[in-house]
């Protein structure tokens, strides 16, 4: 995808990229429906909530191996960095929708991601979402998938999630330890709720694989040495990743389209990045490093200064 002005359509050179379904960057583009997907990128679009759900279940749906799906279209942050499109107006894919998609895939979908454009919490009932997917997993899915959640966090504690300890993992973005810059780079939240948030979880749920994606970029690059190991040993979460910016395209509308017209700097240099990567390398002993029990590939943490980019 191009990097776009606000009044293009984005651009994509390869239409259907390993056989997905859905493009959050032209949501109503019929290019991205793919006939007999591998992929599906299910979200609500502005004014049309059901419309991805309508065409997908159109389509031949034996072939799917992940399903990545947003309840909702909104967030409660405004991340500085942030490539999604924030600013529609709230639109909610339906429950009666979310179970019919995983009754259709149920025989070949190895992996569930909720939440992955937007903020999967901003649903007052996403617990219910999480009860749908415990339910027609146990009942119709040949294997267990792997079902994760990604989230900023800030709505961990107000949601009184019951059913989290369903998820295999639960990926919650958090990029500085530091009030002042993560407030900086995640505005509109606070600090302290996010951290409440997450200790809360770690309390009630001890077995949860909890994992936090950090996003390097100018404001934060300083914080990783100190990060680390408050993740680690304050947060007590269970893995670790760090990840470099990106600003290569993003979606009109969106924060760091905002940001990048403010002239705000944003990302960081190649230099700047192999000096991240030999901070973190000192600063992650051994034995905060931990590998989460998972089995497929691209999902393990290895013992490394830089872990492998984990899959949403
Ligand atoms: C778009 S968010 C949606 C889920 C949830 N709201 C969250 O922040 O975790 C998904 C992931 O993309 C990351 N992300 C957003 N913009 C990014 C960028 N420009 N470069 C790299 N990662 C980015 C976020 O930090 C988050 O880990
Ligand atoms: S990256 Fe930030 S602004 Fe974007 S969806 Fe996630 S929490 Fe919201």
């Amino acid at each position: 995808m191009k990097t776009v002005n606000k009044k293009e359509r984005v651009q994509q050179e390869v239409i259907c990229n390993e056989d997905q379904f859905g493009h959050w960057g032209d949501p109503e583009n019929e290019k991205f429906f793919h006939p007999k997907p591998k992929v599906l990128n299910i979200f609500p679009i502005e004014g049309k909530a059901e419309k991805l759900v309508e065409e997908v279940l159109k389509r031949d749906l034996t072939k799917v191996i992940k399903f990545r799906f947003d309840p909702i279209n909104v967030c409660n942050l405004a991340c500085v960095f942030c490539t999604t499109d924030l600013q529609a107006k709230h639109s909610q894919i339906s429950l009666d929708s979310f179970k019919k998609i995983l009754e259709k895939t149920s025989n070949t979908c190895k992996r569930i991601s909720i939440g992955c454009s937007y903020e999967p919490l901003m649903a007052k009932n996403i617990d219910e979402y999480l009860l749908i997917a415990k339910e027609i997993i146990s009942k119709n899915f040949k294997e267990k998938p792997i079902v994760t959640m990604i989230t900023n966090g800030l709505l961990l504690e107000k949601r009184k999630l019951k059913n989290l300890g369903f998820l295999d993992w639960i990926h919650i973005s958090v990029h500085s330890h530091i009030k002042e810059n993560f407030e900086k780079i995640e505005q509109k939240a606070k600090f302290e709720d996010l951290v409440a948030g997450i200790k809360d979880i770690r309390t009630k749920y001890k077995d949860l694989n909890i994992h936090i994606e950090f996003v390097a970029n100018k404001e934060n690059k300083n914080d990783i040495e100190g990060f680390i190991p408050w993740a680690f040993n304050e947060l007590k979460v269970d893995s670790l990743n760090i990840r470099r910016v990106s600003i290569s395209s993003y979606a009109p509308r969106s924060y760091l389209e905002q940001s990048l017209k403010k002239n705000m700097l944003i990302g960081i240099s190649d230099e700047e990045w192999n000096d991240v990567q030999f901070k973190i390398s000192k600063s992650w002993p051994s034995k905060l490093s931990t590998t989460p029990s998972f089995n497929s590939e691209d999902q393990i943490l290895k013992k490394q200064a830089m872990t492998d980019v984990i899959e949403l």
